[in-house]
């Protein structure tokens, strides 16, 4: 038997002598049918066998067995114990069964990824006794659907990618400048004009546009089937909606919602855009809580991230209803006002049991008391945040943005934003900085890849970007390790890559 690759590396793993083979007639014995019959399907596609889920444990030869264990420190932890004719999966948790049934994907033949039987295969693996449990509770990857829309159909692949590296958290990014992407009932033209635009600028903002309308959105029927297909595989979506900033879809739909009032189109180039949401005029935080209210009815979520980021001050500083509320509020600016905006949120998401997430901006004027920082202008927004007692998820730019280069070699690789991001950086990232006091550290709750899509048009594109730097940051997130051997690294994936052949997944390849 060759050496073991999983991705992530479980916390311990002991070798045995003694291999375990599924043979045809084997059985599933599990308390819980519904997951005894999850893993059957799992394992049904390539093998054609047809595993029967018993509730009575009538022996155990030739029988994979769920059983339930005592709960401990993590609700993700299981074990795994395969040899001779048993494999047993223990877990108090239904998501610690569905990280072990990734771990037995991994440990099969590859073959087993396989969609249609493969014949002929010996559906054998390594004798092994895995305990293991996350390092982090939020390990997460995002997606930017605003800049390209990518079908419901991607979606439900991405987030089996995500179960299959056991990352539990799908950052859903549905609103932006570009484009307005979740149905939301009460405001049809939030879709209707905001989902669409004009054109596309060509290459980094050049002066050519491509003179094709583009848009798209999800319904909330797609939305809920999203969230129910990312629920059975251990994976909770949060979803986005941008505010102060990156707004102005919604305000070519509803343009008293800007300062300005009139005069917005659905942004067609990249950047940051002057044009935002008004804080001075009540209608807006009418509207808002109005989305933010839908929002909540399709995503269980117990964070709601409001973005925050990038919310240029020019218009609230020029606009009659923005000063007012500075004065009525008696705050010395701009940045106050935003920190105003952000509290006045956090109140009715809270009131709603829900929890505000928002990106390291929000800590501008003043953080909002219980809100949740997720620091990508490198890790200062998060030490800030987490020394001053704030939970905080690290998705620090300079190890986490996947849509960097790739390589140092831009000319030879597809165009992307003009900053560098290869393999062996992310494999650095190192997700709790020193500069954390030791008893604040708990505050750090995980963090996350981020994939903004402005240069990546189509899925192909978003995949390539995305492996293999998202299975380095899965190990990571999961695993934390000390040292970080970036040979041994190359040598796993290697391994490993071949797996994504078979989930038919576009990746770039290994430097040779
Ligand atoms: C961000 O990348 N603007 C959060
Ligand atoms: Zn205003």
């Amino acid at each position: 038997m060759t050496d073991i690759t999983l991705f992530p590396q479980p916390a311990r793993l002991e070798r045995s002598g003694e291999t375990f083979s599924l043979p045809p007639d084997a059985r599933i014995i599990a308390h819980d049918r519904a997951l005894g019959e999850i893993l059957a399907n799992y394992l049904r596609p390539a093998t054609g066998f047809a595993l029967p889920v018993d509730a009575a444990n009538n022996g155990e030869t030739n029988a994979i067995i769920l059983e339930a264990a005592t709960a401990g420190d993590s609700p993700e932890a299981y074990s795994l114990v395969a040899g001779g004719t048993t494999l047993r999966l223990r877990a108090a948790d239904r998501r610690g069964f569905l990280h072990a049934f990734q771990t037995v994907r991994q440990l099969l033949p590859r073959q087993i990824l396989s969609r249609e039987v493969v014949t002929g295969v010996d559906w054998t693996m390594p004798g092994v006794a895995i305990d293991d449990e996350p390092a982090f509770g939020w390990r997460g990857m995002h997606l930017d659907v605003g800049r390209h829309f990518f079908p419901l159909d991607f979606i439900k692949k991405f987030i089996d990618l995500l179960a299959f590296y056991k990352l539990n958290t799908f950052h859903w990014h549905l609103t932006e400048d570009q484009g307005w992407r979740i149905e939301i009932k009460k405001y049809p033209l939030l879709t209707e004009i905001g989902g669409y635009r004009a054109e596309t600028v060509i290459g980094h903002n050049s002066d050519e546009y491509d003179g094709q309308p583009y848009g798209g959105f999800y319904t909330q029927g797609e939305i809920r089937e999203a969230v129910a297909y990312a629920a059975e595989r251990g994976i909770t979506i949060v979803p986005e909606i941008e505010m102060p900033g990156h707004a102005v879809a919604a305000l070519a739909a509803y343009p008293h919602l800007g300062c300005r009032g009139e005069g917005y189109q659905v942004r067609t180039k990249w950047g940051i855009a002057e044009d935002i949401f008004c804080a001075g005029k009540d209608e807006v935080f009418d509207f808002l809580e109005d989305v933010l209210d839908e929002t909540l009815g399709l995503f269980p979520s117990e964070y709601i991230h409001i973005g925050g980021d990038e919310a240029p001050k020019a218009r609230w500083e020029q606009c009659l209803a923005c000063q007012a509320r500075i004065q009525a509020e008696g705050l010395a600016d701009e940045h106050e006002l935003q920190s105003w905006f952000i509290r006045r949120i956090e109140n009715w998401l809270n009131a709603g049991g829900r929890r505000l997430v928002g990106w390291d901006e929000i800590l501008e004027g003043g953080l909002a008391p219980n809100a949740t920082v997720m620091s990508w202008r490198g890790s200062e927004g998060g030490i800030a945040a987490a020394n001053a007692g704030h939970d905080v998820v690290m998705t620090p730019n300079t190890y986490c943005y996947l849509d960097y280069y790739q390589s140092l070699d831009r000319d030879s690789e597809p165009l992307a934003i003009p900053s560098d991001l290869p393999l062996q950086q992310v494999w650095d990232y190192v997700v709790i900085p020193p500069q954390i006091d030791k008893e604040k550290r708990h505050h750090i709750l995980g963090g996350q890849g981020n994939i903004w899509t402005e240069y990546m048009p189509n899925s192909d594109h978003v995949e390539y970007m995305m492996f293999p730097r998202a299975i380095a940051i899965a190990d990571v997130l999961w695993h934390h390790p000390q040292e970080r051997d970036y040979a041994a690294l190359v040598e796993r994936l290697r391994a490993h890559l071949p797996s994504l052949d078979a989930l038919g997944v576009n990746y770039r390849a290994l430097d040779s």
